[in-house]
């Protein structure tokens, strides 16, 4: 980018922060991720129209289509009996009997998915502004009595950081909760038992007065609810920002019958590993290296990337990038200046979300090659590959514009916590030394 660009792009990105701070920080990302449209909330709930042939598949669309009709209703009060058995809304009230589930959704994203990188956005907007929270919560936090919660949070917040006591979060805060996917008005709703089998006879010999069972929770469908926009939502260069259902429809996944659940819940885990995790990355990726050669005094090799793995594309979203770098290293294994070629896997947008810049994504058992081609360097004795996987590369330049804007104090603080997060989330998943001949 030359200078002038750069000044350009920087007042245009004021123009927009300015705007942002009348709640738009929200309103970018809701037409990000929210899909927003006039109105998206007095729209039908939008679960999946039946796209599945089989009947397994049909059943799965017409029960999620009440499951995830959001807003979600208010679940009315908990029986007395299930009260009784120190069973809340809560996950901490689900460990007692269900711990090894417990433990992997803690560890996973979803149950972190109210951090502060969209708390520090929540709390720019009014706290009674229940529309415009559900455009974001409805993924993010789904329950009703999460969003009261969260109102009773941002009433209180009044210059304050929102937050309860330590150690007891309130329920907004814990994100994607166990409930949040399986319960609904007080009844448990789960998948058949491991043999096919459901509960029978007295529900109330059962905690919880047992649960009723669908298949539905084995379905893909099942996801796309948060992973898979409308197709009369946002899209940019005529494709959908959130498409991660269709590109698991079109790819032979689909056709085996592996499922979202099959790899990211392997043996029914509440694991949900993505492109944070590198042995997921690894597990869905090959990476080769040719041999280097030298050629007229230039320096040449390949790299191959297989998306050999991942169940749509590598990777899925508009968030992630994956940055390739091949240079010259001397004797020391220092790297020599002027040497370095770079190449990026992804689909870039600019921050506002109004361009698509490049789609390098590597669809499902697709490759794609990256050729090295620079002059040798005096002293190199070897050309070196590094991958490095950047999960929340959008998000970090997002985050960086908007706290060049004006915002709260307490807002401003949550999104400084995002951003150093988010810029400590790269790692280096692949790298290879080359000797050159
Ligand atoms: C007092 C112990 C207890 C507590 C607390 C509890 N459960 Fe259960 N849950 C059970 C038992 C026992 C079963 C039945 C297992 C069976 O019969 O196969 C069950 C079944 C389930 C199932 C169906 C399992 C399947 O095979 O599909 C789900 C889902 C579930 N519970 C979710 C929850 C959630 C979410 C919470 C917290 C909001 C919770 N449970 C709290 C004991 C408990
Ligand atoms: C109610 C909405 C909702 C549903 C349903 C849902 N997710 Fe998510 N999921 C989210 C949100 C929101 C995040 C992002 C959390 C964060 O980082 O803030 C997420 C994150 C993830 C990630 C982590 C991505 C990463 O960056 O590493 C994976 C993997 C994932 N979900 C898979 C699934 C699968 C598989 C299912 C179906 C069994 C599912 N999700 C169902 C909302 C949902
Ligand atoms: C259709 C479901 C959906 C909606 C609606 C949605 N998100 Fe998300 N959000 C996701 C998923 C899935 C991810 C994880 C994948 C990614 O990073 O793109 C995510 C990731 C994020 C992240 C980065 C991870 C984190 O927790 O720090 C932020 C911040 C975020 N969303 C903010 C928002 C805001 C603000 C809104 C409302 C304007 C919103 N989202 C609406 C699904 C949704
Ligand atoms: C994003 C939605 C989601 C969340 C959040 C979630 N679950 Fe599940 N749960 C599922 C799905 C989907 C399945 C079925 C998985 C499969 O078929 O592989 C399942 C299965 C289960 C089962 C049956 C497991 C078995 O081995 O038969 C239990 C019990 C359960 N969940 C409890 C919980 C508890 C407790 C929490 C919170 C700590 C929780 N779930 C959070 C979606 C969710
Ligand atoms: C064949 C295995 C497989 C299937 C099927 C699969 N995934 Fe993935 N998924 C992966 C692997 C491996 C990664 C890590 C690499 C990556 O991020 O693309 C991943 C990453 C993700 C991410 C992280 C964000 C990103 O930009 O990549 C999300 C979210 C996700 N998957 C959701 C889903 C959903 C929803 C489905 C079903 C519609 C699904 N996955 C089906 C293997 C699978």
């Amino acid at each position: 980018m030359t200078r002038q660009e750069a000044r350009i792009q920087s007042r245009r990105l004021l123009m927009l922060l300015r705007y942002l701070r009348l709640s738009l920080p929200v309103l970018i990302l809701a037409a990000f991720l929210g899909g927003c449209g006039p109105d998206p909330h007095s729209a039908e709930p939008s679960p999946l129209k039946p796209t599945a042939t089989s009947l397994v598949e049909a059943e799965a669309a017409r029960f999620l289509e009440k499951h995830w009709a959001r807003p979600l209703a208010p679940q009315g009060k908990l029986p007395a009996s299930v009260s009784a058995q120190g069973i809340s809304l809560a996950p901490q009230s689900c460990a007692s009997c269900h711990a090894s589930q417990f433990k992997d959704w803690n560890d996973s994203l979803h149950s972190r998915a109210m951090g502060p990188g969209i708390m520090g956005q929540l709390q720019e907007m009014p706290a009674h502004a229940r529309d415009d929270h559900q455009s974001c919560i409805r993924c993010h936090a789904p329950l009703a009595e999460q969003a009261d919660s969260l109102v009773a949070a941002l009433e209180k917040q009044a210059g304050k950081q929102a937050g309860g006591k330590p150690g007891i979060r309130p329920l907004h805060q814990q994100g994607l909760v166990c409930a949040a996917c399986h319960v609904r008005n007080n009844a448990w709703y789960g998948q058949p038992r491991r043999d096919g089998s459901q509960p029978v006879g007295d529900p109330s010999a059962y905690p919880h007065g047992g649960w009723k069972a669908s298949r539905a929770f084995e379905s893909s469908q099942f996801c796309a609810a948060c992973h898979q926009f409308e197709d009369d939502e946002y899209a940019l260069n005529g494709k959908l920002l959130e498409n991660t259902y269709k590109e698991w429809q079109d790819s032979r996944y689909a056709r085996q019958g592996v499922s979202c659940q099959s790899c990211h819940m392997p043996d029914r885990r509440h694991l949900w590993r993505g492109i944070h995790d590198p042995e997921m990355v690894k597990k869905g990726v090959g990476i080769r290296a040719g041999a280097a050669s030298i050629a007229n005094g230039q320096v040449a090799a390949r790299l191959s990337v297989a998306n050999t793995g991942v169940g749509h594309y590598f990777p899925t979203y508009v968030t992630p990038r994956v940055v390739i770098r091949g240079f010259q290293q001397d004797a020391a294994g220092h790297k020599l200046d002027g040497t370095e070629q770079q190449f990026v896997i992804g689909r870039q947008v600019t921050l506002d979300l109004s361009t698509e810049i490049a789609d390098t994504r590597i669809a499902p058992d697709a490759e794609a090659t990256f050729d090295y081609r620079m002059p040798r360097h005096g002293r190199a004795v070897s050309l070196m590959w590094q991958a490095e996987v950047q999960p929340d590369a959008f998000y970090l330049e997002f985050y960086v514009s908007l706290l060049q804007s004006e915002m709260k104090g307490s807002s401003r603080q949550l999104i400084t916590q995002a951003r150093d997060s988010a810029s400590a989330s790269p790692y280096i998943v692949f790298s290879r030394r080359l000797a050159l001949p």
